[in-house]
């Protein structure tokens, strides 16, 4: 296995932008989990699938899907079954629907194999939710990113482009998905007891990344 930075914490928190700046200062390649229960998520949507509590029809569909992960500029392609699903995976119906997927254990098995198999092959940082408390409990450098529910609600509507009255709507949607991906039973979002929490409320991007870009440097050289 090659050198693994994993860095968790809640949706909005600013772990994708810094991870890919990160990743790329440090020339690794860049792991988006979340990508990856999005892209079960549009497929099991594709298929119909409305209620994800039926484990034997969830584990049948996953035994035919293939997930790829490929480098591509800065950040990565998601392919499902070889077509390319990168943008459709942000859908506001994928949002609605991904942490109730992801807290599937027949879908976090086999997405957390997946991502043990690709730092098998490269130098990673990671991002996610349980990488530093289950997936890579042995990671060399683990960050917990957190930020105030306000900062993080707005992050989301700019990266979004939508307009200000849905601030709320967005609020409650990081607060439901926070809820389940912290209550779930399998691998639920935690700050491992080895990791290093940066609060990014007051931070700008461009802080963010120096600060924890330091803390690598000192770590890993
Ligand atoms: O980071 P994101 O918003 O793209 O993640 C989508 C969902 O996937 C999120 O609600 C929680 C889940 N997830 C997870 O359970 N474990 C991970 N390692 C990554 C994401």
């Amino acid at each position: 296995m090659g050198k693994v930075i994993v860095i968790d914490g809640p949706a909005g928190s600013g772990k994708s932008t810094t991870a890919i700046a990160l990743a790329k200062k440090l020339g690794f390649i860049y792991l988006d989990t979340g990508a990856m229960y999005r892209a079960v998520t549009y497929k099991f949507l594709q298929l119909g699938f409305s209620d994800f509590s039926n484990s034997s029809k969830i584990k049948n569909n996953l035994s035919n899907t293939k997930i790829d992960i490929k480098p591509a500029g800065d950040g990565l392609q998601i392919y499902l079954n070889d077509s390319d699903v990168t943008m459709q995976i942000r859908s506001d119906e994928v949002d609605g629907f991904v942490s109730e997927v992801a807290a599937v254990d027949q879908v976090r098995e086999y997405m957390q194999e997946l991502q043990r198999q690709f730092a098998g092959h490269f130098d990673i940082v990671a991002e996610g939710r349980d990488l530093g408390t289950y997936v890579f409990p042995d990671a060399d450098i683990k960050i917990y990113l957190v930020a105030d529910l306000d900062i993080r609600a707005s992050r989301r509507l700019l990266q979004k482009n939508a307009a200000a009255d849905n601030l709320k709507a967005f609020r409650d949607n990081l607060t439901k998905r926070d809820h389940i991906d912290s209550s779930r039973k399998h691998s639920p979002l935690k700050k491992a007891r080895d990791a290093i929490e940066v609060d990014t409320t007051d931070l700008t991007f461009d802080q963010q990344v120096e600060e924890i870009y330091e803390i690598c440097r000192k770590k890993i050289g």
